[in-house]
């Protein structure tokens, strides 16, 4: 027998099996993501039988056909369309319902579906598909007899009308059938919008038919950055990069997101990221000259040019990629766009004369408008990135806020409909977990549960801007992630958190919500594993705090659920963790968890010290800003060192741009031999140390006495810098020591985020 063939028949056993128990698990919990808005069970159930019956109204026939396949590839069952009176599943339309909401009434004689568009029709059906056995996910399964569904009514309806997820295809290619499975967990999750960011510097990616060296030239890079931006020295892999979609993939592949009610919001970034373009036609930059595609990542000053040749380019490649997009929007970027060039353009310099433009700023307002009214005279709409506000906010342009939320408030507040997609909540590129063997990310930490304590309406704003709020959206960039399998792992499944912000909207009480969210998880788990989709799994993971209390350290041990075991080894003794350990000597903490004598996931080791500044009384004049204060201050003084490779791993802090004083008293006063801490660098996601650190220290007898210590660079790692003090120690006992932590300051011209203040990432405050 071959191995095929033995596949096939452990497969239809474990659907044979699986079906009767699934049976009875259905009808005692039901589990849908997202959450609908309401579902009353009945107590009931119905049987649902091979080959069903369908009536539906005839608009809903894209809705039904999706479902008729569904039924195909999977179960092998026929839908079988009958008349009214005699369907088992009845799709009837209700005017008085909301776009995309609909009714599902299963009752003991069968399915009653209402909706007022296909939209909410699909709805429904996604809503049954997820009622059905996992095993339908599975191409030809073959269930025995009837299934059992739960008699229960659900009204439904979203929350948002923007419903997003994007996908960088530039820093990474992925094929279209890649791009057709990443629609498909769009649609299970009843998210409506794919933005499909398809050009940047190191890649274009859609044909434009009157410019073919954009995709024969500029989708294609010579190599590629190996490892880490932050990683000195660079490495590259030498290997010839790239991929495109031909304008007839591009059509099939809207064809197959409208069969999924998705639209396609398609990205061509102007007048930044066109190092690609500019690289296949030097002509329409400023210089003429020549460039590659990139084969790094970060910000390049190669942006178009004002001058009319290229804005004519740019409108010639627009109307290519409207007619390719039957949707309303347009996204045109406008992030992250030096205005170098354009300062010693001639062209650009003569635009701003002739235009009476005061500044680069301005001129990109000038762009950004210019392009807009090309493409409200074609009928569409523009998004962009939050940048385009500076300078003045085109007339007509939605607003995507990505650098926090304070660009859709002002947008919002100005009458612009909004977007909100912040890197502190909206960043699938972002870690997922802080555990050393994830894979490489670009920074940041994001776990599920701050997704899902996402609210896209900030608190106190007007209702006026509250309705300009059309939504949020996940934001998938590439530069690491180079295949389909890194691309699920990152989305999955916090892209399920976001459905539940958007559809089912924001929770009162985040924390419970988020305990009910893995308590329903392992049923959505078990669709993803069927359908062989690689997820990240929250349920294993370990949160090891390292805490005061009373002047003892504490390792605190949370398993997500909480029946769940935990092992941990610490000074010899290997022993099932109960309560918070207390820890008096310097060494590793290793915790692991298990199922009996089986290790689940990975194992956490934490290498804790033990040192005077854990029995300070310690406060900071600054609190450390929301989206890097995982830890609280605590951090500062708990014995751990936070990660060397990450600052996103809850033992950093993050400030942004303050000047940080860091105060540590003690009742008794102590002799010191070493005062030490650690900043992180990594210029590229705008972290910077500072140069000095001025320390204060006031002696037992009240004398108060300072030296500027400089901040030097690690010998082991080049994201690091180091503050020691070792030399010329107070000779007398101290009972209070103040470092006080300039910023950096501005970013610099030329660099990643150049312009923005500096982000300062702390470590331990370590003194022996
Ligand atoms: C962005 O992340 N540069 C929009
Ligand atoms: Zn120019």
């Amino acid at each position: 027998m071959s191995v095929k063939a033995l596949l096939f028949l452990f497969l239809v056993a474990v659907v044979v099996t699986g079906c009767d128990t699934q049976s009875n698990e259905i009808a005692s919990e039901v589990v849908l993501f997202p959450q609908p808005q309401e579902l009353l069970l009945k107590g009931g159930t119905l049987r649902f039988g091979k080959d069903p019956t369908l009536y539906a109204d005839p608009d809903f026939e894209q809705a039904t056909r999706w479902f008729r396949h569904y039924l195909a590839d999977g179960p092998g069952w026929k839908l079988k369309t009958t008349t009214e009176a005699e369907a088992n599943i009845r799709i009837d339309k209700d005017t008085t319902l909301g776009a995309e909401a609909y009714r599902l009434n299963i009752s003991e004689k069968g399915l009653h579906i209402t909706a007022r568009t296909n939209a909410g029709a699909f709805y429904a059906l996604q809503t049954l598909r997820q009622l059905l056995p996992a095993t339908f996910e599975m191409q030809h399964t073959v269930p025995r007899g009837a299934v059992t569904l739960p008699t229960l009514e659900i009204a439904d309806a979203p929350a948002f009308s923007y419903r997003g997820m994007h996908l960088d295809v530039s820093r990474h290619f992925f094929p279209k059938e890649f791009i057709k499975e990443y629609l498909s967990y769009l649609a299970l999750l009843k998210m409506n919008t794919f933005h499909w960011h398809l050009t940047d510097d190191q890649g274009w990616r859609i044909e434009i038919k009157k410019y073919p060296k954009l995709t024969a030239q500029g989708a294609f890079r010579e190599e590629t950055l190996v490892g880490h931006y932050n990683d000195v020295p660079r490495t590259y892999d030498d290997q010839r990069y790239g991929g495109f979609y031909t304008q007839e993939d591009i059509k099939e592949i809207v064809a197959y997101a409208q069969s999924l009610n998705i639209r396609v919001i398609p990205e061509i970034e102007m007048p930044g990221h066109a190092q690609a373009a500019i690289s296949a036609y030097p002509e329409v930059g400023c210089t003429g000259e020549p460039v590659p595609v990139a084969t790094e990542w970060g910000i390049f000053e190669n942006v178009f040019c004002t001058k009319p040749e290229t804005m004519q380019f740019l409108k010639d490649v627009l109307l290519e990629v409207m007619s390719l997009f039957p949707g309303t929007y347009i996204h045109i970027g406008g992030d992250e766009a030096p205005k170098t060039h354009w300062k010693s353009c001639a062209d650009c310099q003569f635009r701003m004369l002739k235009e009476g433009i005061a500044s680069e700023d301005a001129l990109q307002s000038w762009f950004i408008e210019e392009i807009e009214s090309f493409v409200n005279d074609h009928g569409k709409q523009i998004i962009g990135w939050d940048e385009i506000l500076e300078g003045g906010l085109a007339p007509n342009a939605t607003v995507m806020s990505w650098r926090g939320v304070e660009g859709g408030i002002a947008a919002a507040e100005a009458g612009h409909d909004v977007i909100m997609t912040p890197t502190s909540h909206m960043y699938f590129d972002y870690y997922q977990d802080s555990h050393p063997e994830e894979p490489l990310a670009i920074g940041g930490y994001l776990p599920l549960q701050k997704v899902l304590a996402f609210s896209p309406v900030p608190e106190g704003l007007s209702p006026e801007a509250s309705h300009h709020i059309l939504g949020a959206q996940g934001n998938v960039w590439t530069e690491y992630m180079s295949t389909s399998e890194q691309v699920t792992y990152m989305i999955f499944p916090r892209m399920i958190a976001l459905s539940e912000v958007v559809w089912s909207g924001s929770k009162n009480d985040p924390e419970k919500a988020y305990s009910e969210l893995l308590h329903r998880l392992p049923k959505f788990q078990q669709r993803l594993t069927i359908k062989g989709i690689t997820h990240y799994n929250p349920l294993q993971r370990l949160d090891i705090t390292f805490s005061l209390a009373r002047d003892t350290l504490f390792a605190i041990v949370e398993t997500p659920l909480s029946n769940a075991t935990v092992r941990y080894e610490y000074a010899e003794e290997v022993q099932t963790y109960s309560a918070p350990v207390p820890l008096t000597t310097s060494g590793t903490f290793r915790a692991q968890m298990m199922e009996g004598e089986q290790a689940v996931g990975h194992a956490y080791s934490t290498h804790v010290k033990i040192h005077q500044g854990i029995a300070s009384t310690l406060s900071v004049s600054t609190p450390p800003h929301p989206a890097y204060d995982e830890g609280g201050i605590n951090a500062l003084y708990n014995g751990v060192l936070g990660s060397s490779e990450r600052f996103g791993d809850g033992e950093w802090l993050g400030f942004w741009g303050e000047d940080i004083a860091i105060a540590m008293e003690w009742n008794t006063p102590i002799a010191i031999s070493k005062v030490e801490t650690r900043f992180f660098e990594a210029k590229g996601q705008w972290v910077y140390a500072p140069k000095q650190v001025l320390v204060e220290w006031t002696t037992a007898e009240g004398m108060k006495y300072s030296k500027t210590i400089e901040v030097t660079a690690s010998d082991t790692d080049t994201s690091l810098r180091n503050l020691t003090w070792n030399g010329e120690l107070p000779q007398q006992k101290i009972k209070k020591l103040v470092l006080r932590i300039p910023s950096y300051g501005t970013i610099p011209q030329g660099a990643q985020g150049a312009g923005n203040p500096a982000w300062t990432f702390l470590d331990e405050l370590v003194i022996e």
